[in-house]
């Protein structure tokens, strides 16, 4: 970590990186650095004081160094069914949290949003290749599944208690695809937990005694009591773990929203701007990646997994072949409605949902709400977001408003003054935005105070 030293050849494999101690990985990892020490200090300065909080950051991951932050914000007056909440977003993009928080009003004042559980089922699968006949297998499946859930009650007894568990198992024969290959399919309630770890850990356990069973049919020949586990994983595709929610209002309530636009109008031109987004691929993923501006957001904040869930809404988003808009608008004589269908397992227990304290701190803001609530919240700012970006670009476009707060982060990065921030506000509100534009004038404001 001497500065000055040739940097560290990006080629050479670092061996038992992860066996040494955090100080020394943020020196080997300085060595990729100019300057090392700098780097040290700067990754050392986002350490927290406190070394027991430091330690429950570190073991969340591996190999951690330091912590990156991101911004937690919070939209206030979001009307769900009546209920009022503070919702926290995790977000670094700027925009987001203004625009939700925006519509959230707008949308406050015309009803709220409307939001409804369709159903919660999270699905598993385990995977297996076997090579008798098809009609043994079904003739098996009763003794199969009898057996399979005898094995797991020990796993399942805490999950039964609270009302949840094991729904159902499916074989799927799906040899005319790959030989001899075939799933079960295997669906759960989980309550209020995400469930990834009760789910993968029963889905393993079937893998097992799905061997078991095999080797101990005796009327079977050597090939058939062999059966090859190929894998055993729940699915981030669950369609029937879904939510919807909804805005309505009559055309005159969108007067005003655009000069050149009455209500009607508004209406309209919106909902082109979403039929587009269902025909039109390109479109749609930019459409669907604004809804995930604001679930995300509220997903992360709430120590949740927000890859399972985009993986989700974007599989749900291709379920008729092609990959269309998330949301819908639907025109019903003067009436406006405005939709959001989505999957999304999410969890108010257990996970990161305890142990991160503001992930905690998030649920406490929101009243500590049940699984299901906090689904309902969650494609709340979606949709939230969504209106928000669609409104803007069917109207002022979404450049003005990102350069303001692209203009003010480019002002903070140059170190400009509260004063100097606020001429620059003005100066630039009718002009374009960019960094070399901004540091030019600063330094003409300073060369004019020189003078
Ligand atoms: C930017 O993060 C999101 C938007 O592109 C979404 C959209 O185009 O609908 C504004």
């Amino acid at each position: 970590m001497e500065e000055g030293k040739p940097l560290r050849k990006r080629d050479k494999i670092i061996r038992g990186f992860s066996k040494l101690l955090k100080e020394d990985k943020l020196k080997v990892v300085a060595e990729y650095i100019e300057n090392p020490s700098e780097f040290v200090a700067l990754l050392k300065s986002f350490w927290y004081q406190d070394k027991e909080k430091q330690k429950q950051f570190d073991e969340f991951s591996e190999n951690t160094i330091s912590n990156f932050h991101i911004p937690y914000g919070v939209s206030p007056n979001v009307t769900i069914n009546d209920k009022s909440y503070v919702v926290p977003m995790v977000i670094e993009e700027s925009s987001v949290v203004a625009a939700a928080s925006a519509a959230a009003k707008f949308w406050g004042e015309r009803g709220g949003f409307h939001a409804e559980v369709i159903d919660t089922q999270k699905v598993g699968q385990v995977h297996f290749c076997w090579k008798g006949k098809k009609e043994i297998l079904i003739d098996l499946m009763p003794s199969i599944k009898k057996e399979l859930l005898l094995n797991i009650s020990s796993i399942t007894e805490n999950m039964k208690k609270r009302g949840g568990g094991i729904l159902d198992i499916q074989l799927l024969d799906y040899t005319d695809k790959i030989d001899n290959y075939y799933q079960l399919l295997v669906t759960f309630n989980t309550c209020d937990s995400m469930g990834a770890n009760f789910i993968n850990s029963i889905l393993e356990s079937f893998g097992h005694s799905l061997q078991d069973f095999f080797k101990r049919q005796e009327q079977l020949n050597d090939d058939e009591r062999d059966v090859e586990i190929v894998m055993c994983i729940l699915s981030n595709y669950t369609p029937e773990c879904r939510v919807k929610v909804w805005v309505e209002c009559p055309f005159n309530e969108l007067d005003g929203i655009d000069k050149s636009l009455d209500g009607k109008a508004f209406a309209e031109k919106f909902k082109k701007a979403v039929d587009i987004a269902h025909i039109d691929v390109y479109r749609a993923a930019t459409h669907n990646k604004g809804i995930y501006n604001g679930i995300d957001a509220v997903v992360l904040a709430t120590g949740n997994d927000f890859r399972a869930i985009e993986a989700a809404g974007h599989s749900y988003a291709a379920r008729n072949g092609t990959y269309e808009s998330l949301s819908e608008v639907v025109i019903n004589e003067d009436i406006f409605r405005f939709s959001l269908e989505v999957p999304m397992s999410l969890g108010t227990v257990g996970g990161l949902t305890s142990l991160h304290p503001l992930a905690n701190k998030s649920l406490e803001l929101l009243g500590f709400p049940s699984a299901k609530e906090l689904m309902m919240i969650a494609a709340t700012m979606g949709l939230a977001n969504n209106y928000a970006a669609v409104k803007s670009l069917i109207t002022k476009g979404i450049q003005q408003g990102h350069m303001k707060m692209h203009l003010a982060n480019i002002l903070n990065k140059l170190g400009a003054t509260e004063k100097e921030k606020s001429l620059a506000t003005d100066y630039f509100k009718d002009k374009i935005v960019s960094y070399s534009e901004v540091d030019k004038y600063l330094k003409q404001l300073n060369v004019k105070t020189l003078h």
